[in-house]
C-alpha cells in the first residue's frame, strides 16, 4: 500500500512510525511532516488546505490511503475532497467532523439523543450570554464554539471572569462576528480519554489514556494541548468502557447516521468521570496529541488494515491487539508555552531509541545539520513498561540524557496512576 499521512506533529510521528513497520507498506509520504517522521516517511511540502494539489498528488503516486491526522483539514473537508475523487480517507467528512467544529452541535445532539454531558446553554448574543450570569453557580465553564487549538475554554471562578471570557469569544478571539459561545455547568472528577474506530456505523474501542493538560506540577498553570500521558487510563475499568459505549458513543453514532453525517475514522471522546458515571466533556474527531504516542506503543496489530477497514466502511472482524505493557510520554515544550516562546532553539543532543523507549518529535525542525526546536511542544519522550511506574522512570530517565536548555516538562506525568499501583 501507498499511504500519504497529512501533520507535522508528535501524534503523526507516532503515527508513522507505527505504520511503517507494516508489512503491507510500499511507500510511507507525510505532509510535512518533521525530520521526525522523515526517518520513515518521504516528506513532502503539500499544503492540506489546498485539495486540488492533494488529491493530484494521490493520483500521481497511486496513494491507496490517506491517514488525516489534525483536526483543521477535517472540518475543512479535506475527507469530502479525497473520498470524491475514489482515494480512501481514515478520517471524517465534514458534516460529520462538526462532533469537533462545533461545540454548540455536539451538545444538540446529546441533548437529543440524551447522552450525558454538562447542562449548557447557547449564545450568539454578548447581552443574552451575560444576563445567564445572574443565574448560575460558581465555577462556570464558557467555550466557543469552533476551532481554538484548545485555547477556547474558561472555566470562570467568578462573574468577573465569566465576563471577561465571554467579552474575549465576542470580541473575534475566537471567531469575531458570528460568534457562538455555549456557557456549560462545570463537572467534578477525574478526566478520562477513550478513541474508538468508527466505520460510520459501528464503534471500535481503540484504547484508553489519561492526558495531563495543565502547564505544570500538580495540575498547575495555564491549560495546555497536553503536558504528558500514559495508557491505558487507569480510571476507565472495562465495565466504565463499557457504560460509555452504550451511553454516550453508540448513540452518537446512530445520531449523526440519522442526520446523514455518519462517522468514520477516529472518535476520542473527553469524559469526565463522575459521581452519577461517564459524562462527555468533549469530542475530537481525530487521534489525541500526545495520547497517540502512547497508544501507538502499545498497539500490537498492523495499523494499516485497521485504518483502511474504517475508512472503507466495514470494521467487521477487525480486531486489534495491545501489549500488557503500560505506555507513558512526557511532553518537553519550549520555556514560554503555551504563550509565547522561542523557536530555533538548538536541541544538541537525544538519546538512542531502544526497544522499550523513544522520543517522537513534536515541534522541530532541521536548520543545516543542527536539530532545532519549531513549536511549543518539542518533543515527547516515550516509554513502555510492565507498570505505570516503569515506563515513567524509563521516559525520565530519558528526558535527563536530552541536551536542549530551552526546554521545560512536567515531572509528575502519570504519578496519580503510580500512587494507585503502589497501594
Ligand atoms: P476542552 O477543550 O473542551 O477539552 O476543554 C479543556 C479542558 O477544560 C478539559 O480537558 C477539562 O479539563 C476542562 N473542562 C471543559 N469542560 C468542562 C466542564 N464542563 N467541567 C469541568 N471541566 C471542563
Ligand atoms: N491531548 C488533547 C488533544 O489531543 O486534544
Amino acid at each position: 500500500m501507498n499511504v500519504l499521512l497529512i501533520g507535522s506533529g508528535g501524534r503523526e510521528h507516532a503515527l508513522a512510525w507505527k505504520i511503517a513497520q507494516s508489512p503491507l507498506l510500499a511507500s510511507l509520504y507525510a505532509a510535512p511532516g518533521n525530520p521526525g517522521i522523515g526517518e520513515h516517511a518521504e516528506l513532502v511540502p503539500l499544503d492540506a488546505a489546498d485539495h486540488d494539489a492533494v488529491v493530484h498528488f494521490c493520483r500521481e503516486k497511486a496513494i491507496d490511503l490517506v491517514v488525516v491526522g489534525p483536526e483543521a483539514p477535517l472540518v475543512d473537508g479535506l475527507a469530502d475532497s479525497l473520498s470524491a475523487a475514489g482515494i480512501a480517507v481514515f478520517g471524517p467528512s465534514a458534516t460529520a467532523a462538526r462532533l469537533e467544529g462545533s461545540k454548540g452541535f455536539t451538545k444538540d445532539l446529546c441533548s437529543r439523543h440524551d447522552i450525558p454531558t454538562a447542562r449548557y446553554k447557547r449564545f450568539s448574543e454578548v447581552a443574552a450570554a451575560r444576563a445567564h450570569l445572574d443565574e448560575s453557580g460558581y465555577p462556570m465553564v464558557i467555550k466557543a464554539d469552533g476551532l481554538a487549538a484548545g485555547k477556547g475554554v474558561t472555566i470562570a471562578q467568578s462573574r468577573a471572569e465569566a465576563m471577561a471570557a465571554i467579552d474575549s469569544c465576542f470580541d473575534g478571539a475566537f471567531g469575531g462576528p458570528g460568534a457562538e459561545i455555549v456557557i456549560e455547568e462545570f463537572l467534578e472528577g477525574e478526566e478520562a480519554s477513550l478513541f474508538c474506530l468508527c466505520d460510520g456505523s459501528r464503534a471500535l474501542v481503540f484504547g484508553t489514556a489519561q492526558d495531563h493538560k495543565r502547564a505544570f506540577d500538580r495540575d498547575r498553570g495555564p491549560n495546555t494541548g497536553g503536558m504528558g500521558a500514559y495508557s491505558p487510563a487507569l480510571a476507565m475499568s472495562e465495565r466504565l468502557v463499557e457504560r460509555t459505549m452504550r451511553e454516550i458513543i453508540e448513540p452518537t453514532l446512530k445520531g449523526m447516521a440519522e442526520i446523514g453525517a455518519p462517522f468514520q475514522g477516529v472518535l476520542y471522546a473527553g469524559l469526565m468521570l463522575t459521581e452519577t458515571g461517564p459524562k462527555l466533556i468533549e469530542y475530537n474527531v481525530r487521534f489525541g496529541d500526545p495520547e497517540t504516542q502512547v497508544l501507538m506503543m502499545r498497539l500490537e496489530s498492523d495499523p494499516l488494515p485497521v485504518f483502511l477497514a474504517a475508512a472503507k466502511g466495514d470494521l467487521s472482524g477487525i480486531e486489534p491487539t495491545w501489549s500488557r505493557d503500560r505506555a507513558l510520554t512526557v511532553v518537553m515544550a519550549a520555556e514560554g508555552y503555551p504563550g509565547s516562546y522561542a523557536k530555533g532553539t538548538e536541541i544538541v543532543h537525544l538519546p538512542k531509541d531502544d526497544a522499550t523507549t523513544r522520543i517522537f518529535h513534536a515541534g522541530t525542525s532541521r536548520d543545516g545539520d543542527r536539530l532545532v526546536a519549531a513549536g511549543g511542544r518539542v518533543l515527547n519522550v516515550t516509554a513502555r513498561g510492565a507498570s505505570v511506574r516503569e515506563a515513567a522512570s524509563r521516559a525520565y530517565a530519558a528526558v535527563e540524557q536530552v541536551v536542549w536548555d530551552d526546554g521545560f516538562f512536567r515531572s509528575d506525568i502519570g504519578h496519580r496512576a503510580i500512587m494507585v499501583e503502589d497501594a
